[in-house]
């Protein structure tokens, strides 16, 4: 990480788990556990139910609430959407945009996250965009190509000035809830990648202030070596955000990277 150029950040993914009655005491361990020094940005990604209560737990915190998906819509007829100034309209500060499991599941596609991104930008939202390939396309030396692919187009359109408001998260699909983490190295030189792709394609002031994170089985015990990779900016973090405690440890490993 370089804390000179851009924010640190730690945030959960905590997927579709956790219940209301499960916000507060999960916040309270957590704030109680977490170091007292500046650590780096805290976001937890909650479902959008979530999202009021840790809000109003968390105020006057340096903890906020990040959102898993958003609409590429802005209003209207769009059932069981959730739009980005709503998010922004409750507080959400961050969202997560083509996690793997939404272009797997609900076969979101590159167009879908980047009209995403652009609605979330003008809510004064942070977008946090996944990209990352899967298990083939690593063993078919595709990795680079699809990862390059995936972040062109999610910034395809976009100003330099809006780019700097974003977030990248390399998340290979073949590490997520899987236990295999990629080693340092495998998780730098694509983060690395990343960051060349935005210089290619905006400046280099910008490639220098995007944050990238990793994720995909991030935990306590591998994320010191993952966060002292000069392209690692931080993590999204899945599994090991459901403990507060685990998830404090990770927090607290940022300290020691000036
Ligand atoms: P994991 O999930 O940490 O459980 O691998 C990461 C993610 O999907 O964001």
């Amino acid at each position: 990480m370089n804390r000179k150029y851009r924010k640190v950040i730690i945030a959960g993914n905590w997927k579709m788990n956790k219940l209301a009655s499960d916000v507060r005491p999960f916040l309270q361990e957590l704030r109680g556990a977490m170091p007292k020094a500046k650590t780096c940005d805290t976001v937890i990604c909650a479902p959008a139910v979530l999202a009021t209560s840790i809000t109003r737990t968390m105020r006057d915190t340096r903890i906020v609430c990040g959102a898993q998906d958003v609409s590429e819509h802005d209003f209207g007829a769009y059932t069981g959407e959730i739009s980005a100034s709503m998010l922004a309209d409750i507080e959400v500060r961050y969202c997560i945009v083509g996690h793997s499991e939404r272009r797997q599941y609900h076969n979101e596609t590159d167009f879908q996250v980047s009209a995403k991104v652009k609605k979330l930008l003008s809510a004064g939202v942070t977008p946090i965009i996944c990209v990352g390939e899967s298990l083939l396309q690593r063993e078919y030396g595709l990795t680079f190509d699809y990862v390059t692919y995936q972040t062109k187009a999610a910034l395809s359109g976009l100003e330099a000035k809006d780019v700097r408001k974003c977030v990248i998260a390399y998340e290979p699909i073949w590490a997520i809830g899987t236990g295999k983490t990629a080693t340092a190295i495998q998780a730098q030189e694509v983060c690395a990648k990343i960051r060349t792709v935005i210089r290619d394609n905006f400046d280099a002031r910008t490639a220098r202030s995007v944050s990238i994170l990793y994720g995909g089985s991030m935990n306590s015990k591998n994320c010191a070596e993952l966060l002292a990779q000069p392209d690692i900016d931080g993590g999204l973090i899945g599994g090991s955000s459901l403990d507060p405690a685990e998830l404090a440890k990770i927090i607290e490993s940022t300290v020691d990277f000036e």
